[in-house]
């Protein structure tokens, strides 16, 4: 869930255009005045001259050149630009599109493919509202906000000392003297109305998470799916939050997309009863396999290793992330401990993905709201209780009953009613039945594909054909996400013989990965263009192929081609024969 603490500050070099675009917010954000004042056409105009500066950060130098890479290039073009942008909205190119699949692949891959216990989903987007009513979407999904009465602007209530004041730009807007409002709450989710009528009654949201379709379909695919606790339910889709200040290119959109994984534990009390003790978790940078006797701690380590172990396969170094263990202070009442990846943008150390304990919270609410219920049955649990001592039963039987009455009575449930459920929650222990507790990596993917373009882009010294040393622009991506694989280029572009060479390269490589053809230019221009797309290798196909080797060992060797390393500029002479067993390795 996100919490205020999370939301970065922005910095002090606000320009005329951001200022504006506060004002053109606060005319469109209040909604019924807005009608009135400014209408769709000059939304449209004073988004067009404010928003293309907004979303970029230009006093951070190496981010301006990644934007304008990413534009040029084709990874990442601002929504709707032919109308001036949408802020907060972005548009993935041909590169962006292939990036952002990969690792969405890769992600899929090492969550539910390569494991026996996660199972996948596909929810809508739209589903019912009293799902963020119970999720506490609906009532605490916000940011304060201020408005200025003199000025009209309106504020993050926890920013104003970091934005300057629209009508005094020498002054904060916390120390100007413009009259302002006490701080409202500004919910973040979009609504919308399903069918035909548009009141109250048909009020739906654009989920602001994918996690909650998870809990909502838990027990369908618990049923579905064979599975049994601890398991994990995995799921990949958009999420729109009305963000009061998107910024830093695509760290804070209004639309993006998560990758979520709601992993479903035993309570600790459970895991005790059947195993006799809880293990801790193991020691940092171990990769042990899940065992029957973890509680929630080692589950909740377990995940932090294995997300991290996946950053790393993908080419962002521990050296690059950095775990953020949350205080007592700062988690949500629910949850027992949450863990923030970081990684190292040029515009500081920003939360990549987030992995929460959430206790039994969720499907609680859920199973509350709903009327049904989302305990589970664990024949294990019955067994081993009947065997308890009846210390020990009384034991874990009143822990579990404060755990469940402490819920209960959050809940805002009458004290007599919420001790007769904790109660009855309790003793159903020893018909195998309880509420499982959920730990959380949620992840997102835009966030993660700006994470890999500022950790690929470099800017290094190579020579030209002539051996003159320029400068290069190159995307070091690891070759498991590189959007392109591989370029297959013949040496010149005007010799038939070349070209059916390399289009026959080309259609042995492709069923095994993206291949990029390009016979148009320099060698080295070509090269270079597939440096700034990040493709890690070029096979060039020349005259040598064609007629043998010249010397050395190989010497009059047919069918053989160079391989070109795209981050040291290495050659390497390979049989064609070869390729494939040589790449596919290296791509997967
Ligand atoms: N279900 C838990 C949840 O949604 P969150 O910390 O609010 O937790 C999880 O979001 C992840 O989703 C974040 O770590 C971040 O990667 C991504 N995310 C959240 N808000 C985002 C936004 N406005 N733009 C891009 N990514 C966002």
């Amino acid at each position: 869930m996100r919490k205020l603490e999370d939301c970065e500050q922005p910095t002090r070099t606000v320009t005329f255009f951001k200022r504006k675009l506060q004002d053109v917010i606060h005319k469109i954000s209040t909604s019924d005045a807005a009608a009135g004042t400014v209408t769709s056409v000059d939304r449209t105009v004073c988004m067009a001259k404010t928003v293309r500066l907004m979303a970029e950060p230009k006093e951070n130098v190496v981010m301006e050149k990644i934007v304008s890479l990413c534009k040029r290039r084709g990874f990442i073009y601002q929504s709707s630009e032919i109308y001036g942008g949408i802020n907060g909205f972005w548009d993935y190119g041909p590169l962006g599109v292939e990036l952002k699949r990969n690792v969405k692949e890769l992600w899929w891959n090492v969550m539910t493919h390569q494991r026996d216990d996660v199972a996948g989903l596909d929810a809508t987007i739209i589903m019912h509202p009293q799902i963020w009513k119970a999720s506490g979407h609906v009532d605490t999904f916000t940011d304060p906000m201020i408005d200025c009465k003199t000025c009209k602007g309106r504020f993050r209530a926890d920013q104003t000392s970091e934005i300057p004041c629209p009508q005094k730009p020498s002054k904060m807007v916390s120390e100007c003297h413009g009259e302002k409002t006490a701080p409202r709450a500004f919910n973040l989710m979009f609504q919308t109305h399903v069918g035909p009528v548009q009141d109250d009654s048909t009020i739906a949201y654009l989920r602001p998470e994918t996690a909650q379709a998870i809990f909502a379909q838990f027990k369908n695919v618990l049923e579905t799916s064979r599975q049994k606790v601890p398991f994990g339910i995995a799921q990949i889709g958009k999420a729109f939050r009305n963000e009061v200040t998107p910024r830093n290119f695509t760290f804070r959109s209004r639309e993006f997309e998560q990758m979520e994984l709601e992993f479903f534990i035993k309570p600790d009390e459970v895991v005790e009863a059947i195993s006799g003790r809880i293990e801790g978790p193991a020691p940092a940078g171990s990769s042990p396999e899940p065992q029957p006797g973890w509680g929630w701690e080692a589950w909740h380590k377990y995940w932090v290793e294995e997300r991290i172990r996946f950053y790393e396969g993908i080419g962002l170094s521990r050296a690059t992330l950095e775990e953020y263990w949350q205080k007592p202070e700062e988690l949500a009442h629910y949850a027992r401990a949450t863990v923030d990846i970081l990684f190292k943008f040029p515009f500081g150390t920003q939360e990549l993905e987030g992995i929460a304990a959430r206790s039994d919270f969720d499907l609680s609410q859920h199973a509350r709201c709903s009327g049904k219920s989302m305990g589970v049955f664990d024949d294990e649990l019955r067994g081993a209780w009947s065997k308890l001592e009846e210390s020990k039963k009384k034991e874990l039987g009143e822990r579990y009953y404060k755990a469940r009455l402490n819920y209960l009575t959050r809940t805002g449930m009458d004290a007599a009613e919420a001790e007769k459920q904790a109660r009855g929650d309790s003793e159903n222990l020893a018909k195998g039945q309880y509420i499982p507790h959920v730990i959380e990596p949620s992840a997102g993917v835009d966030r993660l594909i700006l994470a890999l373009i500022c950790n690929a882009y470099s800017e290094d010294q190579m020579p030209d054909e002539k051996g003159k040393l320029e400068t290069r622009v190159v995307l070091k991506f690891h070759p498991r996400v590189a959007p392109i694989k591989v370029g297959v280029m013949p040496l010149l572009k005007n010799k038939p013989e070349l070209v059916r060479k390399a289009l026959e390269v080309r259609d042995l490589l492709r069923p095994h990965m993206n291949v990029f053809y390009d016979d148009a230019g320099a060698i080295g221009r070509r090269y270079r263009r597939q440096d700034e797309a990040g493709t890690p290798f070029c096979v060039t196909i020349d005259f040598e192929t064609l007629e043998g080797i010249k010397e050395g060992p190989l010497s009059g060797r047919k069918d053989t081609v160079t391989v070109r390393y795209r981050d040291d500029g290495r050659q390497d002479r390979m049989a064609i024969t070869e390729l494939v067993d040589f790449l596919v390795p290296k791509i997967r």
